[in-house]
């Protein structure tokens, strides 16, 4: 018997999307591991926040404020923005994909650096377009190839600063020139999910352009630092038309009573954040130097300004086999085969005795192949 071919079938530029891959959060043998996978806050999530969201209980059988004018007036307030010009998303994840289905449609190019966030391409071919990637440099976005890869066909940019899955960061006068050089009539996204990890003085100038330029947009998080990520809520800011334009496609009550609440006690609790970017920047820099103190078993990490570092398996134990062997150690992170980067480990910046233990798993790991 021939099978006949559906009838109902999705869209071909739906059925070309390599789904998204999240971190793994357990073993799969049941055993307790600790979760480097995902790049959330290893100390959790701020007590206001967390009282914030315990209160929002009452309030249950009610819709959210679908303006979030709450949530907008307090972000605005506190990055002097103006409100009309920010918008929330179900993750910030959201916000990318509105971006892209305002802007871009079939016919339509979708340009980001190699080893960008892998939600780029989804969102391209989700609506139709065809994902562009340009050569990286070293790991890092390079502003040459993506300048060299504009057509008159590219419609929406995406960068991550800093990148994920590499951690790299593009300085102020890089990204400055990387927009002049863009056409006007092409949206520039500038994806801030890690800003807050970022010494102040490493602003990359993002929020300064989306005040003045006509084809800018910021997006930021609340589940990273802010340690919010099961909540779900992102935002952006960008010139009112083109927030106007993702406000047409965007889902009526997108953001929850909870998340909302959650959030606006989170960006107003300074410590938490002055807190977890310490730690962060602290055990990054003690993980680095612990992979740096095994390059001779072939390991190196990519310089980071987020809050994990993305280690390259150069010598005779394949990053899958370290992946494998974390994984029997208790360590969770992630393999990024389906990134074109069979070859590296990204680990998330975890607690003390995290790191502590992963270093000592690693050099357990490398060591014994030796
Ligand atoms: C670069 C980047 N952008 C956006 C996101 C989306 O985060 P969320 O949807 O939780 O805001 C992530 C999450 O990993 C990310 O790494």
């Amino acid at each position: 018997m021939t099978e006949s071919a559906p009838l109902l079938r999705p869209k071909p530029w739906i059925e070309a999307i390599a789904p998204y891959v999240p971190g793994r959060s357990s073993t799969g043998d049941g055993r307790k591991a600790a979760k480097l996978s995902s790049n959330e806050n290893p100390l959790g999530t701020g007590e206001a926040a967390r009282a914030a969201f315990l209160a929002a209980a009452d309030s249950l059988d009610r819709y959210p404020d679908a303006e979030a004018t709450a949530l907008r007036a307090a972000l605005a307030a506190k990055y002097g923005l103006d409100p009309a010009r920010v918008i929330y998303g179900t993750g910030s994840d959201e916000i990318l994909h509105l971006a892209a289905g305002a802007y871009a449609g079939q016919g339509d190019e979708v340009l980001f650096a190699r080893y960008g966030f892998s939600v780029y391409p989804i969102a391209a071919r989700r609506v139709g377009a065809t994902p562009v990637e340009a050569p990286d440099r070293d790991f890092a976005t390079d502003v040459d190839t993506l300048l060299a890869s504009v057509t008159p066909r590219t419609r929406v940019v995406f960068i991550a600063n800093p990148n994920n899955p590499t951690g790299t960061f593009l300085p102020r006068d890089e990204l400055t020139r990387l927009h002049a050089g863009l056409p006007a009539d092409c949206l520039f996204v500038v994806d801030q999910a890690y800003a807050e990890y970022l010494d102040p003085a490493d602003d990359d100038g993002a929020f300064e352009l989306a005040r003045t330029a006509s084809n800018v947009l910021v997006t930021r998080t609340f589940s990273k630092i802010y340690g919010l990520a099961a909540e779900r809520i992102g935002w952006g800011y960008g010139p009112a038309p083109v927030i106007e334009a993702m406000h047409r496609i965007r889902a009526p009550f997108n953001i929850t009573i909870a998340g909302q609440q959650a959030a606006i006690a989170a960006a107003a609790d300074d410590a938490f954040v002055a807190h977890s970017r310490a730690h962060n920047a602290r055990w990054r820099a003690w993980l680095a130097d612990e992979i740096a103190a095994m390059g001779n078993a072939g390991l190196r990490a990519v310089p980071s300004k987020a809050n994990f570092l993305l280690v390259l398996f150069e010598g005779a134990v394949s990053a899958e086999t370290a992946y494998n062997r974390l994984m029997e150690h208790g360590y969770i992170v992630r393999w990024l085969p389906g990134q074109g980067l069979p070859q590296a480990l990204r680990i998330s910046i975890g607690t003390e005795r995290d790191m502590r233990g992963l270093a000592a798993a690693l050099r357990d790991i490398v060591g014994a192949a030796g």
